[in-house]
């Protein structure tokens, strides 16, 4: 696969279905700077997910909960259809993925090109970076609701924290069963009380216990009403933590800024990129279609066509009326 051409997203999605169906349900299309994979479901686990970096999630078909740790407390995140969040980084974090009902899938964002997939439960895009050479990941299970409240733990932290590894995470498909594997043969998972193996006493870095999570976006609403703005100046940050109105709303008590950029282009426009040393550029193609150059080579990006800009590379996206082309792009250093 040249990772220079588009790719028509429904046909891969297509000829990898049976790669979202358990046990494996996952699927890298992209796998360098940026790993751009799509998951599918049932899937329900009870291990948090710690990292560095953050994770953007957009639902095509189904909903998910994304349970998360959130200033200390339990949440759940409800990730619905045709919706994208953006997780800040070193907030624990559960994906949930139900099963749902088998339908249609329907990538139509503005009213042309339904894109059908005859079986699809559950389906979701998930984005995030490589890792630094030192950066560290964790892989958690806390003690129970019962054990929490048995010790008068008000608040989640490190004294909740039944079992825990770090490592540095290559390759998430298959690093992590090994340490699950090791946790359920465990005494810690027999008795669910901690010990001297639970953690490590000062963890790598701490974990985010201020951020207050943004609500999940349904993306063709904020594609209605950010359309005028596109068509005028050319692109709309998706979670625009910049927007002092949306902060307010978002988040009270912490100065969370996000690394990673997700823009809609779209309108007559011509937008050059200042090439990025470190990160790759993720483009997919909402509607209509545009012209994309990269590093000299001129391609057309169809509508619901992917493609990735390696780094570095010299890029001209041409957006046409009407049109609107996903852009994602994370800083390749930690946080
Ligand atoms: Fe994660």
């Amino acid at each position: 696969m040249n990772p220079n051409l588009p790719i028509s997203v429904s046909k891969w999605l297509q000829e990898n279905q049976t790669f979202f169906k358990p046990p494996v349900c996952n699927k890298l299309i992209y796998n360098d700077q940026l790993k751009v994979f799509y998951v599918g479901g049932p899937n329900q686990r009870t291990d948090y997910h710690v990292e560095l970096g953050e994770e953007f999630f957009y639902m095509l078909k189904g909903d998910m909960q994304l349970n998360v740790i959130e200033r200390g407390q339990p949440k759940s995140i409800i990730i619905r259809e045709g919706e994208a969040f953006l997780l800040p980084a070193r907030i624990p974090h559960s994906p949930q993925r139900f099963p749902n009902t088998i339908g249609i899938l329907s990538l139509s964002f503005i009213d042309q090109s339904i894109y059908c997939l005859s079986i699809r439960s559950y389906l979701g895009l998930v984005i995030e970076r490589d890792r630094s050479p030192n950066e560290l990941d964790a892989l958690r299970y806390y003690v129970s609701d019962e054990q929490r409240d048995h010790n008068n733990c008000s608040t989640i932290d490190r004294n909740c924290i039944l079992f825990e590894r770090w490592l540095h995470c290559t390759d998430l498909g298959t690093q992590l069963a090994p340490i699950m594997k090791q946790f359920f043969d465990s005494d810690l998972f027999k008795t669910g009380i901690p010990s001297n193996d639970s953690c490590l006493i000062e963890a790598p870095y701490a974990d985010d216990v201020t951020t207050v999570t943004m609500a999940p976006i349904n993306l063709s609403k904020w594609l209605k009403c950010a359309v005028e703005e596109i068509e005028s100046v050319g692109w709309k940050a998706l979670f625009d933590d910049d927007d002092d109105d949306r902060r307010q709303q978002w988040t009270t008590s912490s100065c969370y800024r996000y690394k990673t950029k997700v823009k809609i282009f779209g309108g007559d426009f011509k937008h050059r990129f200042e090439p990025d040393p470190h990160g790759e550029t993720y483009f997919w193609q909402l509607a209509i279609k545009s012209q994309l150059e990269i590093d000299n080579t001129l391609m057309m990006l169809e509508n619901g066509h992917s493609v990735i800009a390696p780094p570095n590379s010299k890029i001209c996206l041409k957006t046409q009326s009407g049109g609107f082309t996903l852009v994602v792009s994370m800083s390749h250093s930690g946080q």
